[in-house]
């Protein structure tokens, strides 16, 4: 298995402000054995861990991303829209984050998320040369996005970079596209997920991964047709004691 079954989303985000140091930890203290997070560039072409396209809804600044850069960046507030105990936390640069991951021993699903085709190609190459200078070990990282460009970009400069094809509803010919880049998981959305496209997943020898998964109850049968893992606010009521719950 490539990633983990119970996978942290955005860190953990009923935890702890989303895409935060904070929130990485917090998954790691609940007991998964991975995150996944959100990179985004700003206006300097630094990698950060960020998962909307402007900075309103998660911290106390204003404007898009792109109007800031690697010194202005930290000034914005990440954590206190959350909860006053996280008052200070940051938007972390793409590298602290790697360099925490690591030091908590967890694997990362990288999201990669691009406002267009020539920024998705920019964003694949910072974070191959970010993930190059963490030292990150190739098996605990995946790399996913729903833009391809991004994938091929990080792909070029990483040749052994594990890569996930990420989409919301998978489009007919999810196959040819996901053999197109050389993936090796596939990443959607579970409430469009069939159980005949999870079998024809599987079949393909790809891995399925499916997010944003909250309900134990109702995911109950998605593992049963073969589902590797989840995306989770919610890690703690997927775990006890470490081990996921309800999973034959
Ligand atoms: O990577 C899976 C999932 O995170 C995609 O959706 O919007 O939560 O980043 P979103
Ligand atoms: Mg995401």
């Amino acid at each position: 298995m490539i990633a983990a079954r119970i996978i942290g989303h955005r860190g953990a985000s009923s935890l702890a402000p989303e895409n935060t140091l904070a929130a990485i930890r917090a998954a790691a203290n609940a007991g998964v054995l991975w995150v996944e997070i959100d990179v985004r560039l700003l206006g300097d072409g630094t990698a950060v861990v960020h998962h909307d396209e402007t900075v309103e809804r998660c911290t106390d600044g204003a404007g898009p991303l792109s109007r800031y850069d690697r010194m202005s960046i930290r000034w914005l507030d990440a954590g206190r829209w959350y909860g006053d105990e996280f008052a200070g936390e940051r938007i972390p640069l793409l590298t602290e984050a790697l360099f925490l991951i690591r030091k908590l021993d967890l694997g990362v699903n990288l999201e990669l998320k691009a406002v267009s085709r020539a920024a998705a190609r920019q964003l694949g190459a910072a974070v191959a040369g970010d993930l190059r200078a963490a030292a990150m070990p190739r098996e605990r990282v995946l790399v996913s996005s729903f833009e391809p460009l991004a994938l091929e970009a990080s792909r070029e400069r990483a040749r052994s970079l594990l890569i996930g094809c990420l989409w919301s509803r998978l489009p007919l010919d999810w196959r040819q596209r996901a053999v197109a880049l050389g993936a090796a998981s596939i990443h959607c959305n579970w409430q469009f997920l069939t159980e005949r496209t999870a079998h024809a997943v599987k079949a393909a020898g790809l891995e399925l991964y499916c997010y944003t998964v909250n309900d134990s109850k109702a995911f109950l049968p998605y593992w049963r047709w073969g589902v590797d893992g989840i995306f989770t606010d919610r890690p703690q009521d997927f775990l006890l004691g470490g081990s996921p719950i309800g999973i034959g």
